[in-house]
């Protein structure tokens, strides 16, 4: 028997694996290419060249003893090209020691919550947000406290403000966002931590702020994605790359504390072991000496730019209603019905796949994953304008 826990869990997720059947259902009866597939985070694109190219020299030109164990936290040289590679994109002077190689985001996440939490620990999150943060922060023993955003989905310090209390460990913060696409502005995260200060020194404590960061390389138009390491000493980055090189399946990324982060010997120790106990016991061996070579690579930015442009622009003409996003390759409108699961089954007769606002805390909206092929968002349109008339968009 399973446990009671996981039987409500899996209740919890069921709307995902109904959608997900639904789709199959659809496919299978009406030929993949007649089904617009929005509801996915999961990258169309192939990953760069550079990629394959380590790869092959991985394979043509192996190293002794890289299969092996290695130190939990992953490979020193490794973790010395992160090191580099944040040092320029933060300005700020990391060493391999504040760095530990994970299984994805995802693991990154595990380790940093299962390092830090005590039982009943409140994690603030604000909605919209990542779905399965509600699980993770089960995972260890915490609670999330969901809290809203404003209208353009800028954090809402006023809300996070009434939220804080003796219990709260962490902020865990997502930008760019899934699945709004926006970006936290400086401004705003300045001040996020002057109101941290002011709580941690109220409560003789020293809250968190948790960076959940995949989507940092996927920004248009010249947006720049703030450096949360410099307005607040006492954070924690969990990224990967599994969307701008593509590698979701490969599961690998990493985590970094800031270099002046307090108790960080403990903190770190904690985490490294966090990622053996949890099972992961270090990050995939041969995807950490091809990010090694690769660190500065990315997919290119510009399909997913020219696939923003086009949905963007055909949902606007038809009067749907959205902030055009930022980043990351999401776009979050709101649904022309308050019921948005009753909106995302609508579209579903027009085959067109989306998922409900609900599943990110925030209902009334719908999210369209765009790392889809052109011809996807081509040919959902005119159907996209059909399930406008009929909602009287236009
Ligand atoms: C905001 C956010 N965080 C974390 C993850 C997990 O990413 P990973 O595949 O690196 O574990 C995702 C994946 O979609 C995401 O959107």
């Amino acid at each position: 028997m399973v446990s009671q826990k996981m039987a409500t869990f899996i209740e919890r997720a069921s709307w995902i694996r109904r959608m997900f059947e639904e789709g199959v259902r659809l496919k299978q009866k009406y030929g993949p290419d007649n089904v617009y597939d929005f509801s996915l985070g999961n990258p169309h694109l192939e990953p760069p060249p550079a990629f394959f190219d380590a790869l092959r020299e991985e394979v043509e030109y192996p190293a002794p003893h890289v299969h092996g164990y290695m130190p939990n936290a992953g490979f020193l040289e490794v973790r010395q090209a992160v090191a580099d590679y944040l040092k320029e994109e933060h300005g700020l002077d990391f060493s391999p020691a504040e760095i530990i190689m994970t299984c994805g985001a995802a693991g990154a996440l595990n380790v940093i919550l299962k390092a830090i939490l005590n039982p009943g620990e409140e994690v603030i999150v604000p909605a919209p947000y990542f779905v399965e943060y509600n699980f993770y922060v089960d995972n260890h023993g915490g609670r999330l406290k969901v809290v809203p955003t404003k209208e353009d989905f800028n954090l809402d310090i006023n809300a996070i403000a009434s939220t804080l209390n003796e219990s709260t460990k962490a902020i865990l913060l997502n930008s760019p966002n899934n699945p709004t696409g926006q970006i936290y502005p400086e401004e705003t995260l300045s001040e996020l931590a002057n109101l941290l200060e002011i709580h941690n020194k109220k409560y003789n404590t020293l809250l968190y702020i948790i960076m959940d960061e995949p989507y940092r390389k996927l920004v248009y138009d010249n947006h720049q994605v703030p450096s949360i390491f410099k307005v607040y000493t006492n954070t924690i980055l969990a990224t990967s790359f599994s969307k701008d090189l593509s590698l979701a399946g490969e599961r690998i990324g990493y985590i970094a504390v800031h270099p002046e982060i307090k108790g960080k010997n403990k903190l770190l120790e904690a985490m490294i072991l966090a990622n053996r106990i949890l099972g992961f016991v270090n990050a995939p061996a041969l995807m950490q000496r091809i990010i090694k070579k690769i660190i500065n690579s990315s997919v290119d930015i510009k399909i997913y730019k020219r696939n923003r442009d086009l949905l963007c622009e055909g949902l606007r003409q038809i009067g749907f209603s959205f902030i055009p996003p930022k980043g990351a390759f999401y776009v979050f409108p709101k649904s022309p019905i308050p019921d948005d699961t009753a909106f995302v089954q609508a579209l579903q007769k027009e085959r067109i796949l989306a998922v409900p606002g609900s599943g990110f805390g925030a209902p009334g909206y719908f999210r369209l994953a765009f790392c889809v092929e052109e011809k996807v968002i081509k040919n959902a349109l005119p159907h996209f304008e059909k399930i406008a008339k009929e909602f009287g968009l236009i």
